[in-house]
């Protein structure tokens, strides 16, 4: 409809550059706003073509997306810093949708350091996010650790429900921990956070791991 009006006002005389750079200003956070919710629905379209549940390694996965985000984070001046168990085993399920989790888990850690270097206004602040894999209490954990605006004790009740966002309606659709949460349920597992409003944030993805010492043992 934006593009229609658009081609009406260049027909019908001359539109002025005040107008069209208004016009494609809008238009670009409406794309935006549709590629967010593309990505998102991206996970559903998966499911369908690979619906295929299998052993993960979640260190792997991990491992996999930071190449994806390097250049991005790089370019922005923000340290990943990726630390993994080895030892970590495996857990069950789809290795796209925990992709998805761990992109929705580092992206909402990018917006959350962006957000802290605009209000603090220091020139010393260093983005940083660590991707953390461990054992702990016989589970598989995934940890994602930022130093950015943390999240209210208000906020942190709701983050979780579907559209829930404190961003501007281009940057967030609110569905990234809504979906991911799914996900996780999904895998028996679940997501916990602690944060410290504007000081840090650390979500971590909490995963049974599988148990498959038998089948293993006895192929030989
Ligand atoms: N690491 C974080 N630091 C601070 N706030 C966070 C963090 N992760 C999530 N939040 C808060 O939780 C809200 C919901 O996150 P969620 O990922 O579901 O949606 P979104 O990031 O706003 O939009 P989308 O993921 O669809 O782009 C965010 O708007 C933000 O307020
Ligand atoms: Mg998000």
């Amino acid at each position: 409809m934006g593009l229609d009006n658009v081609l009406l006002k260049i027909s019908s005389g001359k539109p002025t550059g005040d107008y069209l750079k208004n016009k494609v200003n809008v238009l670009h956070g409406y794309i935006d706003r549709i590629r967010h919710i593309i990505d998102h629905i991206r996970t559903f379209s998966r499911e369908q073509t690979s619906l295929s549940v299998e052993k993960i390694d979640i260190s792997e996965v991990c491992r996999n997306a930071l190449p994806i985000l390097r250049t991005q984070y790089d370019h922005h001046q923000i340290i990943l810093r990726l630390s993994t168990d080895p030892t970590v085993g495996f857990v069950i399920g789809n290795k796209y949708k925990l992709e998805q989790v761990v992109l929705n888990l580092i992206s909402n850690a990018r917006d959350a350091v962006e957000e802290k270097e605009k209000i603090i206004d220091d020139p010393n602040y260093q983005k940083e996010i660590k991707i953390s894999t461990f054992y702990d209490d016989e589970k598989i954990c995934l940890e994602v650790e930022d130093n950015g605006t943390g999240i209210s004790e208000e906020d942190r009740n709701n983050i979780f429900d579907p559209f829930f966002t404190t961003k501007d309606p281009e940057s967030g659709t609110g569905l990234g921990l809504s979906i991911s949460y799914g996900i996780i349920r999904e895998m028996n597992g679940e997501i916990r956070v602690r944060s410290h409003v504007n000081e840090y944030t650390v979500m971590r993805v909490i995963l049974p791991k599988v148990d498959y010492g038998q089948s293993e043992n006895s192929d030989s």
